[in-house]
């Protein structure tokens, strides 16, 4: 039986969640798959080899494909501020809207107009300046990640805010304080590597699959997006990888319940904290059954060095109640959801490594003098089934950020429980959730639809490229 106090809070967060994840598909390959694009065709204009024009246009039109179904669900998911969450839009309103409205004003506005200028002035500007819209349309997703990410960076760190005696709301005193947030600093280059890195490993397996289908059929088409994919592929995971360490320490320092959670500690370490690889965990008792532990190897990853404790979720807990209970009560639970923090930083951490992996390889088996890439099926499998992975890292790592600040919305500050819209039924919450999962299983069904009809269809031939780009307003376009 559902009460309802309990399952409104759980049906908002079930919605809002899935929302989230399902938007995170498309954000992080549109953000990458933009800016290889552009890579693509600023190497059609150095070099003027036609196989780059047909690499642009090609993944040009995917990059399309994704950018739209991103939009329309990050339309979704603002409504559900409002709707299940005004609680919260009201606490936060005054932090969020400036983020929010610079985003939509600014970076999505640049995008939404160069993509136009981009898709309808193939060959009637110079290639450099044709070139210059995708650069800017690149430059535009990842400035909208940056305001985005700095009103969620709130959210985790509260900084540059007042709260409002009268209200109780948070109201904004520093601007600057808000987009100088070091939890900023450490998100979005983690955020944007990532989705280099989501764009790369799909291109490279959207690649794989062409040429095990038909390897003689535009060989050197497929064989160059591997190549230009990869060499991305190869600098972003070691990017993602490297900004990933800095999060880690900073994580460790700031929010010590989600980086015990993540380690899976429960007790206080010793001086030289072990590192588990893998770890049964009892939630219930708050403690570990059994693990598989890596000696040293926690501290190394904590402090770059063989010593240094880290403390264990039962600790911090004791702190949390003792700095909160007065003002939120003593009922507060502070432990996160552990095991799911557990194997989602395993499935990320994993994920990186394996990316830079998997582009050494793929790079060396295709390089110029080498047909191994061809010849090799099982390598083309291995690509071409990694290409679902960058979608499982980005949702671990959301799930991680965001499960990790539990009970918090707004750390420290409100806690997700009293965030909720006071007047939204179950009823309604309940078939809002089943609408929006039918309608985000439609959504990413035509989504894989179209992107494989794409890859069957293979690039435009080199001769038809002219007709390809075609005057869209001309006769002819509309009886194409
Ligand atoms: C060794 C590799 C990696 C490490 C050490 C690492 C570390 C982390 C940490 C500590 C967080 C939580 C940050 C917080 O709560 O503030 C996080 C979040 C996240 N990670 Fe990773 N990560 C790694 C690889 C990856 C990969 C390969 C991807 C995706 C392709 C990825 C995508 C994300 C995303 C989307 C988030 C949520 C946004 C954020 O807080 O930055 N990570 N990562």
């Amino acid at each position: 039986m559902l009460s309802s106090g309990i399952s409104i809070v759980f049906l908002a967060r079930w919605q809002f969640a899935m929302t989230t994840i399902f938007h995170f598909f498309f954000v992080p390959f549109s953000i990458g798959l933009g800016f290889i694009v552009a890579i693509m065709e600023l190497l059609y204009v150095i070099k003027k080899n036609d196989v780059y024009k047909q690499m642009t246009i090609f993944w040009g039109r995917i990059f399309l494909l994704s950018f739209a179904v991103g939009v329309v669900t990050g339309l979704i998911q603002e409504f559900q501020f409002g709707m299940n969450w005004s609680v919260y839009s009201r606490f936060m309103g005054d932090i969020f809207g400036a983020p929010l409205a610079i985003e939509a004003l600014a970076a999505f506005f640049m995008e939404s107009t160069f993509i136009g200028l981009w898709i309808f002035t193939w060959d009637r500007f110079p290639a450099w300046l044709h070139c210059l819209m995708i650069w800017l349309v690149s430059f535009g997703t990842m400035l909208s990640a940056l305001w985005i990410l700095a009103a969620n960076s709130f959210m985790q760190n509260p900084v540059g805010y007042m709260i409002d005696p009268k209200t109780g709301r948070a109201n904004m005193v520093s601007f600057f304080d808000v987009i100088n947030n070091y939890q900023l600093k450490m998100e979005f280059p983690h955020v944007i590597f990532g989705a280099w890195v989501t764009a790369a490993i799909v291109i490279a397996g959207m690649s794989a699959w062409a040429l095990l289908r038909n390897k003689t059929k535009f060989t050197d088409f497929w064989r160059k997006s591997i190549k230009v994919s990869l060499i991305v592929g190869l600098i972003a995971s070691i990017g993602v990888i490297a900004a990933g360490d800095l999060q880690t320490r900073y994580v460790s320092n700031e929010q010590q319940m989600k980086f015990a959670a993540m380690e899976g500690v429960y007790k206080t370490t010793g001086k030289s904290a072990p590192w588990s690889a893998i770890a049964g965990l009892d939630t219930t008792n708050h403690k570990t059954k059994w693990s598989l532990d890596v000696p040293y190897a926690l501290s190394m990853l904590t402090y770059h060095k063989t010593t240094g404790a880290v403390k264990g979720m039962n600790e911090v807990n004791k702190t949390l109640h003792a700095k909160y209970d007065k003002q939120f009560g003593k009922s507060v639970n502070y432990y996160v959801p552990t095991k799911t923090l557990f194997w989602s930083f395993r499935v990320m951490a994993i994920s990186g490594g394996w990316f830079a992996l998997v582009s050494i390889v793929g790079l060396w088996m295709n390089r110029k003098s080498s047909e191994s890439i061809l010849n090799q099926r099982w390598f083309l499998y291995v690509l071409g089934l990694t290409m679902w992975l960058p979608f499982a890292a980005n949702t671990a790592g959301w799930l991680i950020t965001e499960f990790g600040r539990n009970p918090w919305v707004v750390y420290g500050l409100l806690t997700i429980a009293d965030a909720v819209s006071p007047n939204v039924s179950v009823a309604s919450l309940l078939t809002s959730n089943i609408l929006y999962f039918a309608v985000f299983c439609c959504l990413g069904l035509v989504m894989i639809w179209l992107a494989h009809r794409e890859l069957r269809k293979g690039p435009d031939d080199l001769a038809s490229l002219d007709q390809a780009v075609i005057d869209p307003y001309a006769k002819e376009a509309f009886s194409k």
